[in-house]
């Protein structure tokens, strides 16, 4: 039997694109293995605070992700980077001692790896390499680096061009569901 952990973290409820992409990644792999237990973390339903001295160390969060095989991230982007919710998250798991190390040479290490990882992004803007704001792009980049130091390489699904207009949009959305089926199959 496999764990997957869904994580959301979009303030926008039953609108959000990103929520509708965790949903169908979900879907899609428990109908691949039936015996998928799956749990929620709703991080604007019930959001953590920001971290303090005494939230370092073991947590519930911390202990939810090491549980899991499968993590399934919704990641919309705000003001350029993550939500604060999804960045809170982030600070529980990212762990001294647990889900990276310091060598003796002051190298660091990670410790997750032989996780899967796939996060869900949603976009209003579009961030390619030859769309002339790249600049701006801190989601997708924080993300494949903040967890590529614990020692995963995450998968992304990518809906892009939300906020440019009901086409654009729904062309975004139905990729992004194209490349979930891609995803899982
Ligand atoms: C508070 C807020 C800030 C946003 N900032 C950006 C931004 O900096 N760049 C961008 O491309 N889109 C931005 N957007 C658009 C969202 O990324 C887009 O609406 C996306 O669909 C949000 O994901 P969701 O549908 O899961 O809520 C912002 C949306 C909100 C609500």
């Amino acid at each position: 039997m496999s764990r997957i952990l869904r994580v959301d973290s979009s303030i926008t409820g039953e609108h959000s694109v990103s929520r509708q992409l965790t949903q169908h990644i979900v879907k899609q792999l428990t109908a691949a293995d039936p015996s998928t237990e799956v749990s929620e973390r709703d991080l604007a339903a019930d959001p953590l605070p920001h971290l303090t001295l005494d939230h370092l160390g073991p947590n519930a969060e911390l202990d939810a992700f090491l549980a899991a095989d499968t993590i399934v991230v919704g990641a919309p982007m705000y003001n350029f980077t993550l939500p604060t919710q999804l960045k809170a998250w982030l600070d529980r798991v990212v762990s001294n001692g647990t889900t990276f190390r310091y060598t003796a040479e002051g190298k660091p290490e990670g410790l997750a790896g032989g996780k899967r990882v796939i996060v869900a992004l949603s976009r209003g803007g579009v961030y390619g390499p030859d769309q002339g704001n790249a600049d701006f792009e801190h989601l997708e980049s924080y993300l494949k680096a903040i967890f590529a130091f614990i020692g995963i390489t995450p998968e992304f699904v990518r809906a892009d061009g939300l906020n440019l207009g009901a086409e654009a949009k729904s062309r975004g959305v139905e990729q992004a569901l194209g490349e979930v089926e891609r995803l899982a199959a």
